[in-house]
């Protein structure tokens, strides 16, 4: 791969006040890839795709997606450049219906694409179709996932970002939603950068892996590399995650 990495992060620091969450991190993302960041509570994931979003903006280091520099970009500018982010614990409005949370994802391009978008949506996740007038906040945390995903994507994405897709949810919806990322990869070209604690779904599914711990990145490779890594294995492997 000797292109520019559509996403690239270099050295960088964010901190919470006084507490240096991320502690100079370094990650490649190159178009029509899948990348993983895997790792244990609290070492700085979340943290990384909400630096990348711009909130908290990095410290030191640097943000480039396409070519540009986005660090002090702030974030309402920075979701223009369309990078969408799923985030964890999935932030719908929880007021609105599946249908107006969809529109909100939308609006970049005047809804000139809307009904095509969501009608793609729906073909993807049929139960939100079905749910189309439901407040989101009655919904299952599955169907919340769903909806927090194609909101995401209505933004035509050059790059989504998701944040553990699959917490809390069902071995089968899981399969579901990791499948139709790999579809949207493989028959769109989608470029997806996600945080899974399901490390061995997410290995499996990826071209590549970073692993983090304490605000760095200690480990990467690609996903089948770290899937048969021993020290990958015991520390996020063991236990029959899958
Ligand atoms: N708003 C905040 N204020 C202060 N500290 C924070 C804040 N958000 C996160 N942190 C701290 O930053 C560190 C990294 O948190 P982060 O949420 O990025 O971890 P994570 O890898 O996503 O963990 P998890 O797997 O539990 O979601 C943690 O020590 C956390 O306590
Ligand atoms: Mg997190």
């Amino acid at each position: 791969m000797s292109s520019e990495p559509l996403l690239k992060v270099s050295g960088v620091e964010t901190y919470y006040g006084n507490i240096r969450a991320l502690a100079g991190v370094d990650v490649e993302v190159h178009k029509g890839e899948i990348v993983s960041l895997i790792g244990a509570n609290g070492a700085g994931k979340s943290t990384l795709m909400m630096t990348i979003c711009g909130s908290p903006q990095a410290r030191s280091g640097q943000v480039v997606f396409d070519g540009e520099d986005i660090t002090k970009i702030p974030t309402h500018l920075i979701a223009r450049r369309r990078i969408a982010q799923s985030p964890e614990g999935r932030r719908i409005f929880p007021r609105m219906t599946v249908l107006e949370n969809l529109q909100m994802g939308a609006g970049l391009d005047d809804l000139k694409y809307f009904k095509e978008d969501v009608e793609k949506i729906f073909t993807m996740f049929p139960r939100l179709k079905e749910r189309q007038s439901q407040r989101g906040g009655t919904l299952s945390g599955g169907e919340q996932q769903m909806l927090s995903i194609g909101r995401a994507l209505m933004s035509r994405p050059k790059l989504l970002l998701l944040d553990e897709p699959s917490l809390g949810l069902a071995p089968l919806i899981v399969k579901g939603i990791f499948e139709q990322i790999k579809r949207l990869n493989k028959e769109e070209g989608l470029t997806v950068f996600l945080v899974e604690q399901n490390a061995f779904a997410a290995l499996k599914l990826s071209d590549r892996a970073y692993v983090m711990v304490n605000g760095k990145v200690t480990m990467s490779g690609t996903g089948r590399e770290l899937l048969a890594d021993p020290s990958v294995r015991a520390a996020y492997l063991e236990g029959g995650h899958h």
